[in-house]
Formats: structure tokens, C-alpha cells, sequence
């Protein structure tokens, strides 16, 4: 398979991690599904436009709400009508509330659940029939929260330990089709729009600072999330199915 070759769609590209990972696919020469709320239609073509010059082929924008099946079946149909077969599906779209039980309400219940695992649910199952036919691979975005307690971060906890469940499941069950699924599970990364409107500006920087790994002294970035994703959905990763890749610089191993 070679990446020249590979059509590749991303959800929640149009921002952070997501939109760096479509940059990163389009250097290496993939065809691109891009994808974001309605809303940010300019953001998608900022991100096309970076994607075509980096090299990618062909760079396909679709506003589509994960909140909606009608919005994800459009997708996947879009997809596979402008580029007759998909390689690699990056279930990459998320959102957080901040809140333990007391505080949590039954909208941020759904509205958690929608985006974090209902939709990667549903796109994995329309994106089986045509990962079938190219021996494709899924990558789904997890988070170390999955695996350790953060305060106020009962409902995204909660929403990524089933993501993690989800991504074993399908590894099980798609290997007989020749499909592959991991998951990246990112400790703290600085620049994205996840705690937009979630965290005060204050209480934010000194989260970050928090989460400052020795390792390196400075937290993992967006590139270096992009760089595990595009390994995993690589043919050098293809004995790799059903893993959880931690990318924090061992910030866990000391909590
Ligand atoms: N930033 C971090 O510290 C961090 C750490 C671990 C995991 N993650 C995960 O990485 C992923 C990307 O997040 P990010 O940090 O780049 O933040 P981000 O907010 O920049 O990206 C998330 C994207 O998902 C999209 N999205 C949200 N709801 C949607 C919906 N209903 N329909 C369509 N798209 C929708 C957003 O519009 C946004 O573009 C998320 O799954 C997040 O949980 C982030």
C-alpha cells in the first residue's frame, strides 16, 4: 500500500490534532478526506489549501456533524464517490466537559458520548465494507485519561476508556477481514482547541505547566501525535492491531 496511493479520511480536521495529521498524510502523498462542523467550513479550507501544497493529490472538505448518522453516512459516501476506495479512517474528532459526577448534566452525558464513541462507533461500521477491500487500518484517538483519574474528567474518562474498548473490539473482529485498528492515547498537548471555553486562560497555563514532562522538558505537540498516528496507519505497523500507543513522555508512569 503504497502512501501515494492511500486515501485517507480524518475527522475533526480542521483544527489541532487532526487538521496537523491531514498536513502530515498530505506529505507523504495521500488523497484527503478532511472534515468539521459546518461552522468551520473556513478552517477546512485553510487546512485543504496547506494539504494541496504540502503534496497531497486531492483534498476533499465535507461539513458534517458527528452528532448526526445522516451527516456520517454522507461522509463516508462522499468519500468513497469522489475516491473510490478508503485505506485509512482517523476517528480523531472530540470534546470534553469539565465536571466530576455532582456537576456533569444528562446533555453533556449525550453530547459526550455522541462525538467520543457513538461516532467512531458508527464510522468504523460504515467504514468496514471498504477498508475490506484495500486491507485498510483504523486509527482512533484516545487519551491517557482513559487509564488514570484527572479531576473533572469523569464524562471524557469514561467516553475514552470506550474508545479504547471499541479499538481492541475491532482489532478482534475486522482481523479476519485483513483491517487493522490502534489507538494514540496523548497525555497534555498545547495549542488546540479542546479547552476552548472549558478552562480560563490562567487555569489552562498552569495545567500545561503541570503536565511538562522531564523527559523532554516541554509536552508532547501535535506533530508528534501526527508522526504515531501516520506510523500506526503505515505498512511498517502491519503486524500492529489492537494496541493503545501512550505518547506523554512517560508523564503517567509518575501520577
Ligand atoms: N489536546 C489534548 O491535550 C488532547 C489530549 C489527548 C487526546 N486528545 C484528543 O485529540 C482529539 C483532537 O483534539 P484536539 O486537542 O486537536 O482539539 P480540537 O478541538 O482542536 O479538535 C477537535 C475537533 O473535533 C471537532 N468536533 C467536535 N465536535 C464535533 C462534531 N459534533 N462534529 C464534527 N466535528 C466535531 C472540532 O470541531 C475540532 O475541530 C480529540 O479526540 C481529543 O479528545 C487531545
Amino acid at each position: 500500500m503504497a502512501a501515494t496511493k492511500r486515501v485517507v479520511l480524518i475527522t475533526g480536521s480542521a483544527t489541532g490534532i487532526g487538521a496537523e495529521t491531514a498536513k502530515g498524510f498530505a506529505k507523504e502523498g495521500a488523497s484527503l478526506c478532511i472534515t468539521g462542523l459546518p461552522s468551520q467550513k473556513d478552517e477546512l479550507a485553510e487546512v485543504a489549501k496547506v494539504c494541496k501544497e504540502n503534496g497531497s493529490p486531492h483534498v476533499l472538505e465535507v461539513a458534517a456533524d458527528l452528532r448526526k448518522q445522516e451527516d456520517m453516512y454522507l461522509l463516508m459516501n462522499e468519500t468513497i464517490k469522489t475516491f473510490g476506495q478508503l485505506d485509512v479512517l482517523v476517528n480523531n474528532a472530540g470534546i470534553t466537559v469539565n465536571g466530576d459526577l455532582d456537576q456533569y448534566t444528562s446533555e453533556d452525558f449525550d453530547k459526550i458520548f455522541s462525538v467520543n464513541v457513538k461516532a467512531p462507533t458508527y464510522l468504523t461500521k460504515l467504514a468496514k465494507p471498504h477498508l475490506s477491500k484495500t486491507k485498510g487500518n483504523i486509527v482512533n484517538m484516545c487519551s491517557v485519561v482513559r487509564e488514570c483519574h484527572i479531576k473533572n474528567c469523569l464524562l471524557y474518562g469514561m467516553a475514552k476508556a470506550s474508545l479504547a474498548y471499541l479499538t481492541k473490539s475491532t482489532a478482534a473482529d475486522f482481523a479476519e477481514n485483513g483491517i487493522r485498528c490502534n489507538a494514540v492515547s496523548p497525555g497534555c498537548i498545547y495549542g488546540t482547541d479542546i479547552l476552548k471555553g472549558i478552562l480560563s486562560d490562567e487555569f489552562k497555563q498552569q495545567y500545561f505547566d503541570s503536565c511538562i514532562t522531564k523527559l523532554r522538558g516541554r509536552l508532547a505537540t501535535k506533530s508528534d501525535v501526527s508522526d504515531l498516528i501516520r506510523f500506526l496507519a503505515s505498512d511498517k505497523a502491519t503486524m500492529i492491531t489492537g494496541e493503545i500507543i501512550t505518547i506523554d513522555g512517560g508523564k503517567v508512569l509518575s501520577l
